[in-house]
């Protein structure tokens, strides 16, 4: 089969990590008898740097081309100074609006031989965990109303949550169509003892339980869900929250597992066109120096060939490279801890991924 591929390199180490990824899919196409055509567009620093503007039109219009879309990160200390308006991070809002990816599934499961790499305490690592974050991507107080103005102490700020029923409806469903395909046990995250936008969205997702009887559906508040992650992390299977809430609690998510250089996501509309990215910024302090873990991204490539290519032994092919990558005893920078084991680079990574493929 053949698919078109908008690359959306980005900033810091987004360059180092893409082209990682980019090497493995065209190995994978090798292996299955695919053509996989990659297209590179600007976003980020990069796109403000050449073009002025963090998300160009070209841009767009030639992800709304594509069959998907692999970015790296945007955003560095570069443009920091840039108005709010024009901020690199801007370019990444703008893209998943404009491609209507509501959707946001960040996986978070602890690999067994990364054990010793988490900060959990042994006796929590040792049962594993297997999460899948489902993150509302397109809503909430990332796209609400904001702005400054006059009030009562003077100049103030202010920014929005509102959410609509529709829009914690098609989440829901995601969230409910995955548990089915899982161990059918959703943890729906709010702050419905102080917010309105939350007492609607727990309304809506029982209301949406009442079609999926096989699966069972808790609620639990965001602050107990900080604890709980850290505490007994292996309660969650499939968990639905809001996309600050879920932009949060996938960041810590990420940490118990060892590192977030691990963690790819997939984020996805009502087509079969995705976004895929790893769940980690763009790292300037390391870029450009060939240290970068690239595994976020090859998992994300592969998450592409799963969710929007329907490439199922493709995607677990390369799944299984990189299981047998880190059970052969290889680590990167941020996974080697005090194992006292020599990291790989970025290019070495790569290569030996490419050799167990
Ligand atoms: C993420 C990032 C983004 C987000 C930033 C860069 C806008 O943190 O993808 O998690 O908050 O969604
Ligand atoms: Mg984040």
């Amino acid at each position: 089969m053949e698919f078109n591929i908008a690359l959306l390199r980005g900033d810091g180490i987004g360059p180092e990590i893409v082209d990682s990824a980019v090497e493995v899919l065209k190995k994978t196409a090798e292996k299955f008898g695919h053509k996989f055509n990659f297209t590179p567009y600007l976003i980020g620093g990069a796109a403000i740097d050449e073009t002025g503007v963090p998300l160009p039109q070209e841009t767009i219009d030639g992800c709304l081309a594509s069959d998907s879309v692999l970015l790296g990160s945007v955003g560095g200390p570069k443009w920091d100074s840039q108005p709010p308006a024009n901020r690199p991070e801007k370019g990444l809002l703008g893209i998943r609006a404009a491609l209507e990816l509501f959707t946001n599934l960040r996986p978070a499961k602890l690999y067994p031989t990364l054990k010793d790499a988490s900060p959990l305490r042994s006796d929590i690592a040792e049962n594993g965990f297997d999460i899948m974050i489902v993150r509302e991507l397109t809503g909430g107080i990332y796209f609400g109303e904001r702005g400054r103005r006059e009030g009562k102490y003077g100049e103030e700020a202010y920014d929005t949550e509102c959410y609509s029923r529709m829009e914690i409806e098609r989440i829901a469903k995601v969230a409910f169509e995955t548990a089915m395909k899982r161990n059918k046990n959703i943890i729906s995250i709010d702050k419905s003892n102080v917010l309105e936008s939350s007492r609607l969205w727990r309304e809506v997702v029982h209301e949406m339980a009442k079609d999926y009887p096989e699966v069972t559906l808790t609620d639990m508040l965001v602050d107990n869900a900080a604890m709980q992650l850290v505490k007994n992390p292996a309660q969650f299977d499939v968990v639905v929250t809001s996309n600050m809430f879920g932009d949060i609690l996938s960041d810590e998510a990420s940490q118990i597992t060892g590192s977030i250089g691990m963690l790819p996501s997939a984020s996805l509309g009502a087509t079969t066109r995705g976004m895929y990215e790893p769940i980690h910024g763009s790292a300037p302090d390391i870029a450009g120096q060939n240290v970068a873990n690239p595994i976020a991204t090859i998992l994300s490539a592969s998450m592409m060939l799963k969710f929007s290519f329907n490439l199922t032994a493709e995607a677990d092919a390369i799944d299984a490279a990189v299981d047998k990558f880190l059970e052969q005893g290889y680590r990167t920078a941020d996974l080697v801890g005090s194992t006292g084991v020599k990291p790989l680079s970025t290019t070495e990574v790569t290569a030996k991924i490419l050799e167990l493929l």
